[in-house]
Formats: C-alpha cells, sequence, structure tokens
C-alpha cells in the first residue's frame, strides 16, 4: 500500500484513526493533556483526521495551498505556546498509531513515506512559528 490509498482508507472509514491517536498519545504523555484543556477532543479528532489529508497533499503534490494551511497551523501552535521539540514524539506517536490503524497492511515503505510527510509538514509549521512567514501570505 503506498500512502495515497491510506489516506484514502482513512478517509473512507466511519471510525476516526485520530481518536486511537490522541488515546495512544495521552496515555504516552499524560502531562499533555493539560494543554487540551477545555478542547472538545471529539472536534478535534476530525480537525486532525483532515490535517492528515494537507500532510499527504503537501508531500506528493507539494501544493502552496497545502504549505499556507501548515503555516497557519504551525502558527496556531506557536500561539498555544506548543514547543517545536514535541513535535518527534508527536509523529512518532502517529507512526505506531497507524501502524496499530493499518495492522498487517503496514509495512516499511508506507512508514517511509509518511515519516517523510510528517517531517516535511513538521517543518513548515515550525516556520509559521515566526511572525514574517506568515506576514508573507497577506503580501
Ligand atoms: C504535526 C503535528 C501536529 C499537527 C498536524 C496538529 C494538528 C492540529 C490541528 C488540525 C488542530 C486544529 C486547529 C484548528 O482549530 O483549526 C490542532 C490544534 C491543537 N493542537 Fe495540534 N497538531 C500537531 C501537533 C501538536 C502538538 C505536539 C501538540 C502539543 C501537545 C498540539 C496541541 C494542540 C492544541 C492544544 C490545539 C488546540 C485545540 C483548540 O484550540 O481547539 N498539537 N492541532
Amino acid at each position: 500500500m503506498k500512502i495515497a490509498e491510506s489516506i484514502h482508507r482513512i478517509l473512507s472509514r466511519e471510525d476516526l484513526v485520530t481518536d486511537l491517536f490522541y488515546l495512544t498519545y495521552f496515555e504516552r504523555y499524560p502531562d499533555l493533556k493539560q494543554q487540551f484543556d477545555g478542547v472538545d477532543m471529539d472536534q478535534q479528532a476530525v480537525l486532525l483526521r483532515m490535517a492528515l489529508t494537507v500532510i499527504h497533499q503537501y508531500h506528493e503534490y507539494g501544493y502552496p495551498a497545502a504549505e499556507q494551511y501548515l503555516l497557519v497551523l504551525g502558527r496556531k501552535h506557536s500561539l498555544r505556546n506548543i514547543p517545536e521539540e514535541l513535535y518527534a514524539d508527536w509523529r512518532d506517536c502517529m507512526l505506531d498509531t497507524l501502524e496499530r490503524y493499518f495492522e498487517h497492511e503496514w509495512n516499511t515503505e508506507l512508514e517511509d513515506e509518511w515519516t517523510n510527510a510528517i517531517n516535511k509538514a513538521t517543518d513548515v509549521m515550525c516556520r509559521g512559528y515566526e511572525e514574517f512567514a506568515i506576514n508573507r501570505l497577506r503580501n
């Protein structure tokens, strides 16, 4: 299976891979739960699933629209004071979640593709932490 097929499956299924992600994430990092105080986690899982499609689109097609979304997403995380250092653990937790979700269909090729895609996305998000990157969107 390639990354495009995996995202197709993620979007087609009724259950949310991202529900499983947050379960795993808070099990691993209980202290981070407080960052989400007051956040509706059902809605959050829906938003994160759609963000996975943007991560895929930026990886596969390099769309400027996807890049701009990721810049804005980075900006939102910077305003929430989420340290950039958390992104590597976030990525590893997402990879483990995808492995559990896809079970025997998961393989190293797919893992490499998703690793690459998430790394590229978090690079852009981290650029979004800098004010000038967001200002550029307006010019
Ligand atoms: C590649 C990494 C990440 C992606 C793709 C991602 C994705 C998202 C998305 C799509 C949203 C919703 C934004 C919106 O309301 O429009 C969000 C919000 C949020 N994320 Fe992340 N996130 C990432 C990493 C992290 C990390 C490491 C943390 C730290 C624990 C975090 C904490 C939050 C919080 C607290 C919110 C705010 C929820 C709210 O205000 O309703 N995120 N994230």
